[in-house]
């Protein structure tokens, strides 16, 4: 897996960064409108670039001056902690269960305005942590110390985390790529996140091909 860091270290950095710039401006528009801070990524299926979404979109919320605090629930797949390189895994899991305060839990990263909360060591039941009381106030709080709180979600269809913390985020973006996720299943998504009474801000298009050397592109769309 190429690591987040592997991108930054790359000449395709400028390519990436406008991308999410855009993105992220947009974002901030419809987040201003909606008179929100919180927001969660997440897709129909596994390795659709929720994570690569989330901190990339982070890292410019941070770099505009934002107090930005990233949370990794994706307990079943965890891939924050790599990309963004925090050798601590002390996270979420952690808060949740009630063991550590929320400044415990925000890990530092290479930008000083950029929290990342990784997971923890996941328990073996953790869709009953996402689905909890716990869960909804951990968002709450951290909106009491940051501007914006992004969340890294599971996918969609295969389990139902997603479902749960959708209700529980001020919003949702959605991540499709291109020429793999199905049309019927992210119909199938949105039915879910419609039932779930989601806020869908946006969706972003991955992995559109914008040239010869491969480089797979990002569309914001709401
Ligand atoms: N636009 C892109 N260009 C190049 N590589 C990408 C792009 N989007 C994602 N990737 C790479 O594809 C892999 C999967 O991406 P990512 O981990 O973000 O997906 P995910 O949806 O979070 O997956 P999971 O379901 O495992 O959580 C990673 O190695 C990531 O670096
Ligand atoms: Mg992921």
């Amino acid at each position: 897996m190429k690591t987040y860091h592997d991108f930054k270290q790359n000449k395709e950095v400028p390519f990436y960064k406008e991308k999410f710039n855009s993105i992220q401006t947009n974002l901030q528009f419809m987040l201003k409108k909606q008179n929100i801070r919180n927001f969660m990524i997440t897709s129909a299926n596994m390795s659709e670039g929720k994570s690569f979404a989330s901190a990339n979109i982070a890292e410019v919320f941070a770099e505009k001056g934002n107090k930005t605090l990233l949370i990794d629930a994706d307990f079943h797949r965890p891939s924050l902690r790599k990309y963004m390189q925090v050798s601590e895994n002390v996270g979420t899991i952690d808060y949740l269960m009630g063991d550590l305060a929320l400044e415990d839990v925000c890990q530092d990263t290479y930008h000083p305005n950029l929290k990342l909360m990784p997971t923890g060591i996941a328990p073996p039941n953790p869709s009953e942590w996402v689905d909890s009381v716990e869960m909804k106030q951990l968002i709450e709080t951290a909106k009491q110390s940051f501007d914006y709180v992004i969340i890294d979600a599971p996918p969609l269809l295969p389990i139902t985390d997603s479902r749960i913390l959708s209700s529980l985020c001020d919003g949702v973006l959605f991540v499709a790529f291109a020429k793999k996720t199905k049309r019927n299943e992210i119909k199938q998504a949105m039915r879910y996140l419609e039932i779930a009474d989601a806020n869908v801000i946006g969706g972003i298009l991955n992995g559109v091909a914008v040239s010869k050397n491969d480089r797979k592109g990002y569309r914001y769309k709401y």
